[in-house]
């Protein structure tokens, strides 16, 4: 029966894609809401938590991280990495929305699929994110399950499109 399953899953390639139930997608949104300001914080805390996420970056490798923080770089990388999760977070959890972040994901997959990045660092950006919510926001078991829930459809779409296969 496992194996049935598991076959289907791979006939199907979207049965990683777990539907957000009740109100997680508002509980996504309306803590997401809480810090989506802060993308200059929250990109300056992924860097400092993972020093090999920043030295992906050409134009901020090997430099001090408290020195670029402040600059109109930083400011503006800042602002594109952190707003795709206000771009996939003002969607709705229907059938146009769930195409328009795959529209979107699919993107981000392979620009980075491009770039060699891997699904480790997208894990750490990942972790280092939730880390970041879970002191900054009001968080609890339901917000959390919630970011699990939707982190891990994203991620299943974007791994798909890193690995070359979007779905
Ligand atoms: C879910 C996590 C991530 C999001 C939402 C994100 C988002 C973005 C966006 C929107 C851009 C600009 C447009 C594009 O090229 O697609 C970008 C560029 C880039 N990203 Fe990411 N990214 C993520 C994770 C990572 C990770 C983990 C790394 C490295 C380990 C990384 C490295 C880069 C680099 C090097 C660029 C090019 C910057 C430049 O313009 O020089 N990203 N990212
Ligand atoms: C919470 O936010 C503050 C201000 O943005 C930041 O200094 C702190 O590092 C954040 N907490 C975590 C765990 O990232």
């Amino acid at each position: 029966m496992k194996f049935l399953v598991l076959a289907l899953c791979i006939a199907a390639a979207s049965c990683d894609l777990v539907p957000l139930v009740d109100d997680q997608a508002i509980l996504i949104r309306s803590s997401w809401d809480e810090v989506k300001h802060n993308e200059v914080d929250i990109l300056y805390a992924i860097f400092k938590a993972n020093p090999d996420i920043q030295a992906r970056f050409p134009q901020f490798a090997g430099k001090d991280l408290d020195s670029i923080k402040t600059t109109g770089q930083f400011a503006v990388h800042a602002g594109r990495i952190v707003g795709v999760f206000s771009e996939i977070s003002a969607l709705q959890p229907d059938e146009s929305g769930i195409s328009a972040a795959k529209t979107l994901i699919n993107a981000l997959g392979a620009s980075h699929r491009g770039r060699g990045i891997s699904k480790a660092q997208f894990n750490e950006f990942r972790a280092s994110l939730i880390t970041y919510l879970s002191q900054n926001v009001s968080w609890g078991d339901n917000v959390a399950q919630a970011w699990e829930k939707g982190f891990n459809n994203v991620y299943f779409i974007l791994f798909n499109a890193l690995d070359g296969t979007p779905i």
